[in-house]
């Protein structure tokens, strides 16, 4: 199958890389608003360029466009990728308002097309176990989730440097007026949702704490760099996020049932090690294992050729929407899915201090697992 990509930016480089895992999914052209970058692309990566949209949407031989393009593109790109007939596989967040997402799942649908977004971490290694681990109520019946993903005080971290292997700078500027919520609560959000079924309701609170971000340039708005949810399941579960470029580096994930807490360090890994903390009974006294039990993981992930501060795979998503195309099944990143994710990631990040619960207004079908983690 072969797919386009839009959008040769900073995350493009570990798409490639890890597009590798996946030779049935062939480049056949990349594109980026800025001709220099798709060049320079294409020339390291040793893959076609396209000059224009156009000739990209025009090419009858690309099933799966994927928008890598930056956030507030997001919409602009994926529409245009669904009027052209082309599947879709979107960097995270789906759009930046739900009206705009919303359109672009209804225009899939109308056009028996697949639209998917990112994250796709939930495919992988640790989350898969984790779920399995869940399903054989290993810690019985769960009541509450912790799930964390602050990064430190990225303001203060010499981002300048932070380079992709082709040379493509962070884009910290964009990063800083997106937002941490929008861009990193997925990472949590979409495990959850699969795990615990569509969310009711989020009540949330989110706030800039640090307004300028003391970048060389201006920043044309401040996005929240701080934000904490409860976010409640239709299932019963109660699940808290925070998400912040402030608090000290911590991506651990905790769920708490009757019998037990289960979790990982960082889900950043799709190796990171699943860990079970059971309660003990001794006489008349009831307590928490102090000691972590090692839960195997379903099977070892794959090596992804490269270097960075997390190790992901992040063309699993890719190749699970074409793997549903192909064998013409559900996506297990649907486009309902992925909806939903997006409204609970939005609900978070507008809730800009005023703390009011928001009640959803969409759902989704089941998830299924991957074959191997069954
Ligand atoms: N930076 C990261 O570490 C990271 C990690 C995971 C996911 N993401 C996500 O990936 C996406 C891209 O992030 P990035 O870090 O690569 O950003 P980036 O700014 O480095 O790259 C985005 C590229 O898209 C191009 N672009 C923007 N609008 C376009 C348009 N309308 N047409 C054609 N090209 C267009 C830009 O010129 C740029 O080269 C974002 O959604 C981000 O949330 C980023």
């Amino acid at each position: 199958m072969q797919i386009a990509i839009v959008g040769c930016g900073f995350v493009a480089d570990y798409y490639l890389k890890t597009l590798a895992n996946y030779p049935d999914l062939q480049v056949a052209g990349v594109m980026d608003r800025v001709e220099e970058r798709a060049t320079r692309f294409s020339a390291y990566h040793a893959v076609p360029m396209y000059r224009s949209l156009a000739e990209l949407l025009a090419d009858p031989n690309v099933s799966i466009v994927l928008n890598l393009t930056n956030p507030g593109s997001h919409y602009e790109i994926s529409k245009a990728a669904l009027e052209a007939g082309k599947h879709v596989y979107s960097e995270k967040p789906l759009a930046m308002t739900m009206p705009e997402a919303e359109e672009l799942v209804a225009l899939a649908e109308q056009r028996g097309l697949l639209i998917s977004s990112a994250p796709c971490s939930l495919l992988g290694e640790s989350a898969q176990t984790l779920w399995k681990a869940l399903r054989e109520k290993q810690i019985g019946t769960v009541r509450l989730v912790y799930a964390e993903m602050d990064d430190g005080l990225v303001h203060r971290m010499p981002y300048q440097k932070w380079v992709s292997e082709s040379g493509i700078p962070w884009p910290y500027k964009d990063e800083f007026e997106v937002g941490c919520t929008l861009e990193h609560a997925g990472y949590y959000v979409t495990w959850l949702t699969a795990f615990f079924g569509p969310a009711e309701t989020v009540t949330a609170f989110s706030s800039c704490l640090i307004p300028d971000k003391q970048t060389d340039v201006l920043l044309d708005r401040n996005a929240p760099d701080f934000s904490v949810a409860c976010i409640k399941f239709a299932s019963g579960v109660v699940a808290r996020l925070t998400c912040s470029i402030v608090a000290p580096h911590d991506h651990q994930l905790r769920i708490i049932g009757d019998d037990g807490v289960m979790g990982i360090e960082d889900c950043w890994y799709y190796g990171s090690p699943v860990y079970i903390k059971r309660m003990i009974r001794i006489r008349r006294k009831t307590f928490m294992s102090p000691w972590k039990q090692r839960y195997p993981l379903v099977q070892k992930p794959p090596k992804f050729g490269y270097k960075g501060s997390q190790q992901m795979d992040f063309a699993r998503g890719v190749a699970e929407l074409a793997a549903a195309i192909q064998e013409r099944r559900p996506c297990r990143l649907s486009p309902q899915f992925s909806l939903h994710n997006n409204e609970l990631v939005l609900a978070i990040h507008n809730a800009l201090e005023t703390g009011a619960p928001y009640k959803m207004t969409t759902s989704f079908d089941p998830i299924a697992p991957m074959p191997w983690a069954k």
